[in-house]
């Protein structure tokens, strides 16, 4: 059997341009078959279940759609959103059918398993890794990482890949497909320096048929759905803009399960608005296309909002997630047309941070996983009313039971007998 890893490959991944813990300096490279099985491209499997993808084998007959409802159990009353009466407007994303229109979009540095693992307790029907490299995927060791494969609590959960050269990226998607995540997306939307530099992620924009090309290979190397993300163009010049459509047009002939696009240029990174009314005459134009919009979609209300005056197939809740997970549980209430909960009391943000804090401590060691925990808390205290003050506490802790501590000091009604 050929080694099909590329030689002179450097394992780099994207999850460091936005301050992943991921490492490769471990990983191995290892021997992947150098023809991987070709499937029909829209024969679908169902492939929730972790499993060793070396014995894995896809079944032969199809399961149908798989209905993502949540049903993972509640750890706390309160806490789990159930499965409730379906949405009119759900979302189907090849066999992936969701019962809302959204869901969580991959976020490097934050989308871990933890991270989904509350996504899904708050009523999120479908959750997405971090970009991973192609390379880091067809190395045995980064596949071993606990953080990497999908586990039942937290399924379904869908894979995101970055890469330029189409083999490379096909064969990152059947490895991922075997350790057991129901979709693929395609990252053609990064825009970090580093990537662009190496003509990875938004520079692939400018190279409409390379973007078609490594689609093709990758849907016919997988059966769950594949997913495309965008940008709107590299830049906002009218090249730019034509190469947008262009790609477009090219993937839309291709039917892919689903083009995510986020609303903003690669040059604008994450400044000034997306634009929803671009997103929208994408949909008009290729209105048999499955259309997901992103883009500053920071409550209940901009989801709600973007959902019924978007003409969009559905949307991907970024930012809006971080340190939030309750926005799940709102946007739910938002589009059944019911009252919205209360929001959580102070308590209850407290028992959600130190549940993240257990599930994050499963994940990396110790020394790791606090800082880590640290970007959540920044945002989690924003519901604090005394967050200048809470905040410094939760930055200060340096293990995990000073960490614990914090919490329960300010969140759990201890602190309003301090002095201020
Ligand atoms: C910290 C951070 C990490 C992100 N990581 C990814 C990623 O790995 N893959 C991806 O396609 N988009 C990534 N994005 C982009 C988001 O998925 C989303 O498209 C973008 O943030 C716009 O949505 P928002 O304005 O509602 O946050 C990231 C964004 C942020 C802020």
């Amino acid at each position: 059997m050929a080694c099909s890893f590329p030689s002179n490959a450097r394992h780099t991944s994207c999850w460091t341009a936005y301050d992943s813990l991921s490492s490769e300096s471990t990983v191995r490279p290892f021997c992947v078959p150098a023809k991987w099985p070709q499937q029909a491209p829209h024969a679908r499997r169902r492939s929730h279940e972790v499993g060793d993808y070396h014995q894995a084998r896809p079944c032969t007959t199809d399961p149908g759609p798989i209905a993502c409802l949540p049903h993972t159990p509640p750890v706390k009353a309160g806490w789990a959103v159930s499965a409730g009466t379906r949405m009119p407007n759900g979302l189907r994303i090849g066999n992936l059918d969701l019962d809302v229109p959204f869901y969580q979009a991959p976020l490097s540095g934050y989308s871990d398993r933890a991270m989904r693992r509350l996504a899904r307790r708050f009523g999120c029907p479908l959750t997405f890794t971090g970009v991973l490299l192609d390379k880091v995927a067809l190395h045995r060791g980064a596949m071993r990482k606990l953080h990497l494969q999908p586990v039942p609590e937290e399924s379904p959960v869908g894979a995101q890949i970055l890469g330029a050269d189409p083999q490379t990226m096909a064969q990152a998607a059947a490895v991922l497909e075997q350790v057991g995540f129901c979709a693929i997306d395609l990252n053609f939307a990064c825009p970090a320096p580093k990537v662009l530099r190496r003509g990875r992620g938004g520079a692939l924009l400018d190279h409409p048929r390379r973007i078609l090309e490594i689609y093709q290979r990758v849907r016919d190397a997988v059966s769950v759905p594949v997913l495309v993300k965008l940008r709107i163009g590299v830049d906002s010049g009218p090249a730019s803009r034509e190469g947008f459509w262009e790609i477009c047009e090219r993937l839309a002939s291709e039917r892919p399960d689903a083009l995510v696009i986020h609303g903003r240029t690669v040059g604008k990174m994450y400044r000034g608005r997306a634009d929803w009314a671009l997103l929208g005459e994408v949909k008009q134009r290729f209105t048999d296309q499955i259309i997901i919009g992103s883009g500053d979609l920071m409550t209940p209300q901009d989801v709600a909002r973007r959902i019924h005056t978007s003409g969009l197939d559905g949307v991907a809740i970024a930012r809006g997630a971080i340190g939030n997970p309750w926005i799940f549980r709102d946007c739910r209430a938002l589009l059944a047309g019911q009252a919205p909960a209360p929001p959580p009391t102070l308590e209850e943000v407290g028992e959600v941070m130190l549940q993240h804090l257990e599930w994050i401590l499963e994940l990396y060691p110790e020394h790791k996983a606090v800082p880590f925990f640290r970007k959540f808390a920044a945002h989690y205290s924003k519901r604090h009313p005394r967050r200048k003050a809470a905040l410094p506490d939760l930055m200060a802790a340096k293990t995990a039971e000073q960490v614990r501590q914090a919490i329960r000091h300010w969140f759990n009604g201890q602190a309003e007998e301090c002095p201020a």
